[in-house]
C-alpha cells in the first residue's frame, strides 16, 4: 500500500510570514512523514497579480524554497517543486477550464475578496479569474488526497472537489478527489488588526526577521482601543496581540487574557512578552534558513530534484486523463512481444 498524498504550497509574492506559517506551513512539516508530500511554489498564480514584474520571481521562488526548508520541509520526505516547470498543471488547466462556468469563479469568496483588493475595476486579468480552475490542476496532477490550508483556500478546494467529480463522471473515474485538512489555528490577524496578514498590505512579521524588526513591529501593533492606562479593563478577544499569543504562547495565553480583562498586565509588558516569544521560536528557523542562504545551488538542486520527481507524476496522470477523454490520440505502441531476453 502506498502512502496517502498531500499537495499543498504557496505563491512566492516574496518571504512567507508567520500566516503562512500556522495556516499551512507548520502543518505540511508535521504530516510529511505520515503522508507522501508535495509542496508547489505556485509561481504562475504569483503572475496572476504580478504579471508586470517577472523578475521578482527567480528571487522570491528561492526564498520560499528556504522558507520551507527552514520551517523542517524535509527534501528527503516531500517533493518541493515549481509550479511553471510542471507542463501537466498547464494541460489539466485547459481542460478543467470546461467544467466551471464564470459565474462560478466571480462567486468565489476568496475571489471576490482579492479582487477587492487589488482594485482591479474592469481590467481583471482573465489569469486572476481562473487561478482556481488552475490550482484544481495543482491538487489533481499528483492525485493528492489531502490539502493542508488555511481558511481562506476553502472555496478553491470545493471547487477542486466539483471539478474532480465533474470530470470523473463526465469521462471515466480517474482523479482523486482531495480533502481540505485545516489547522487548529487557520487566521492570524495583521498586526494592523486587519483580519488577515498579507504582504500587499504590510501588516506581517516575516519568518526571515530578525529580532529588532520583530520588535518594532509588535511595537506598532493594534491593541484594544480601550486601554489607554495599564489599569483599564481591556478586551483580549478584539486584541491583535492576544490572537498572536493565543497562536505562539499558547500556554500563558489564558492567564494574559485574565489580567488584560482585570486591568493587571499593561499593553506594553504584554506586546514585550510576545517579542520575547516570537524571537525564541524565529530564532531556529533563522538558523538553520542561514544555512541555506549561503549556499543557494543547493536549493536550487532540491528543486530541480523536486520539480523532475513532479514532472513524472505529472505525466503518469496525463496519461490517465488523455485516456479517460479518449483523447489519447497517438498512443505508445504495445511493448513488441519479447524475443529471447
Ligand atoms: N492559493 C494559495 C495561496 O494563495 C497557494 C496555492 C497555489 C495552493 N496552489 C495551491 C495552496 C494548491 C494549496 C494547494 O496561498
Ligand atoms: Fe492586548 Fe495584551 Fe493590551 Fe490586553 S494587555 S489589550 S491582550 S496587548
Amino acid at each position: 500500500m502506498s502512502r496517502k498524498r498531500i499537495l499543498t504550497g504557496d505563491r512566492p509574492t516574496g518571504p512567507l510570514h508567520l500566516g503562512h506559517y500556522v495556516g499551512s506551513v507548520a502543518n505540511r512539516a508535521r504530516l510529511q512523514d505520515e503522508f507522501e508530500t508535495f509542496v508547489i511554489i505556485a509561481d504562475a498564480q504569483a503572475l496572476t497579480t504580478n504579471f508586470d514584474r517577472p523578475e521578482r520571481l527567480a528571487e522570491d521562488v528561492l526564498n520560499v524554497a528556504m522558507d520551507n526548508l527552514a520551517c523542517g520541509v524535509d527534501p528527503q520526505k516531500s517533493v518541493l517543486f515549481v509550479q511553471s516547470l510542471v507542463p501537466a498543471i498547464a494541460e489539466l488547466t485547459v481542460f478543467y477550464a470546461n467544467l466551471v462556468t464564470v459565474n462560478q469563479l466571480f462567486h468565489n469568496p476568496t475571489i471576490k475578496t482579492e479582487a477587492a483588493q487589488h482594485n482591479f475595476e474592469e481590467s481583471m486579468p482573465f489569469g486572476f479569474l481562473g487561478y482556481p480552475v488552475s490550482q484544481a490542476a495543482d491538487i489533481t496532477f499528483c492525485r493528492a488526497n489531502l490539502v493542508p490550508v488555511g481558511e481562506d483556500q476553502l472555496p478553491h478546494i470545493e471547487m477542486t472537489r466539483k471539478i474532480v467529480r465533474k470530470f470523473n463522471s463526465l469521462y471515466a473515474p480517474v482523479l482523486v478527489e482531495p480533502e481540505a485538512r485545516v489547522s487548529e489555528v487557520s487566521r492570524l490577524p495583521g498586526l494592523d488588526g486587519g483580519a488577515k496578514m498579507s504582504k500587499s498590505l504590510g501588516n506581517a512579521i516575516y519568518l526571515s526577521d530578525p529580532p529588532d524588526v520583530v520588535k518594532q513591529k509588535v511595537a506598532r501593533a493594534v491593541t484594544d482601543p480601550a486601554r489607554i492606562h495599564p489599569t483599564d479593563k481591556g478586551h483580549p478577544e478584539i486584541c491583535t496581540v492576544f490572537a498572536w499569543h493565543r497562536a505562539f504562547n499558547r500556554a500563558e495565553s489564558d492567564d494574559i487574557g485574565e489580567r488584560c480583562r482585570a486591568g493587571t498586565i499593561g499593553c506594553v509588558p504584554c506586546k514585550a512578552r510576545l517579542v520575547a516569544v516570537l524571537n525564541e521560536f524565529l530564532e531556529p528557523i533563522r538558523a538553520r534558513r542561514a544555512g541555506y542562504e549561503q549556499d543557494p545551488d543547493l536549493v536550487r538542486d532540491i528543486l530541480s530534484t523536486g520539480t523532475a520527481r513532479a514532472r513524472h507524476e505529472g505525466d503518469r496522470t496525463m496519461a490517465l486523463v488523455r485516456a479517460a477523454m479518449k483523447i489519447d490520440y497517438f498512443p505508445p505502441p504495445a511493448p513488441a512481444a519479447t524475443a529471447g531476453n
